[in-house]
């Protein structure tokens, strides 16, 4: 067999993936149980063909230039805003991200945050835990219904689709915004209502957030929007940290202009401001959108399939977001 293209994979994957990794490719694996140092990464990339790499690196034009051999960058998630896209279109490099494998569990999670930080599932948690449960009460941990009200959900893409389905079975009413308006037969069929922005921060009992992080996304919920919200909504971010301004997110707690909150992801992750470890009415998880045993295996072999595709095959790999790469 020819020489194996060599690609280099910024963290450990769980075994299957690992598996296959190795038996395509010669595998430089970050040795450390921890991020990859940015200066590693420019160190260990300069012979390489193809990356792995995970959200938490930054993939920026220092990376890129210091790869003069590399073909294909593939992500470990669906989101790629850790990726320099314009210098890895410069040198006519594929970008591949994981979609679809994860749409239901990044989904699933939306839901169990809805739930936790309606009905208080947490507080009551800690509430067991610390001895302090002394008997049935008829205030006691007293939550929001679920049932009934209004879900808005901001960017309905592949995940924002499978958090509204689940959510009509529990009764909510599904109300959405999204630059993009999808086809009426499509929102006729999932029973949900396009609205403007404005009228979904209003009318929102929860408001989930389901876009990517971009330039035009980033902090596109602040003070202004949190205003907007009704005073006994609750926000769910799943999505990107930046999406949220946090400090203005602290301040409208702090301020009682909305009910609460529920995070997976931080502005400035893995550091989460203080003030939000102090406050009962918010639901904090460490970015585990993906995080099933299926989805996360799944992920690797589709990170292993796109780099097969452009090392061993010489094909356009199945999961680009750079496809005008191949155009001239
Ligand atoms: C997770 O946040 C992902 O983008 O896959
Ligand atoms: C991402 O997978 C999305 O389309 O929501």
């Amino acid at each position: 067999m020819p020489n194996k293209p060599r690609v280099l994979l910024t963290r450990r994957l769980p075994p299957d993936g690992m598996k296959l990794l190795e038996r395509q490719f010669d595998l430089e694996v970050n040795p450390l149980d921890e991020i990859m140092p940015g200066t590693m990464i420019v160190e260990s990339i300069q012979d390489k063909e193809g990356l792995a790499c995970l959200l938490t690196d930054d993939i920026d034009s220092k990376v890129i230039e210091a790869a003069s051999n590399l073909k294909i960058i593939a992500n470990y998630a669906v989101g790629y805003n850790n990726i320099d896209l314009s210098s890895a279109n410069a040198r006519k490099i594929a970008v591949t991200n994981t979609p679809d494998v994860l749409t239901e569990a990044t989904a699933d999670l939306t839901i169990g945050l809805i739930v936790s930080v309606a009905r208080r599932i947490v507080e009551g948690d800690k509430f067991v835990r610390t001895g302090r449960f002394k008997g049935w009460s008829p205030e006691l941990l007293l939550g929001s219904d679920i049932h009934g009200k209004i879900l808005g959900i901001v960017g309905m893409g592949r995940i924002g689709q499978a958090v509204a389905k689940r959510a009509h079975g529990f009764g909510m009413k599904v109300w959405y915004y999204d630059k993009k308006r999808l086809p009426e037969d499509i929102e006729q069929m999932m029973s949900i209502h396009f609205s403007g922005f404005t009228q979904l921060l209003n009318g929102s009992d929860f408001i989930s957030l389901h876009a990517p992080l971009t330039e035009s996304t980033h902090h596109l919920i602040s003070n202004r929007e949190l205003a907007a919200m009704k005073e006994t909504a609750y926000l769910i971010n799943v999505a990107r940290g930046a999406i949220v301004d946090e400090k203005s997110l602290v301040d409208a707690l702090k301020g009682r202009v909305i009910a609460g909150c529920a995070l997976d992801v931080y502005e400035h992750e893995p550091s989460v401001t203080p003030e939000l470890l102090q406050m009962h009415n918010v639901v904090l998880v460490p970015h585990i959108g993906s995080a099933s045993i299926e989805a996360r295996t799944k992920m690797a072999l589709m990170v292993c399939d796109n780099l097969v595709a452009v090392l061993v095959d010489g094909k356009r790999p199945p999961n680009i977001v750079n496809p005008e790469i191949y155009l001239q």
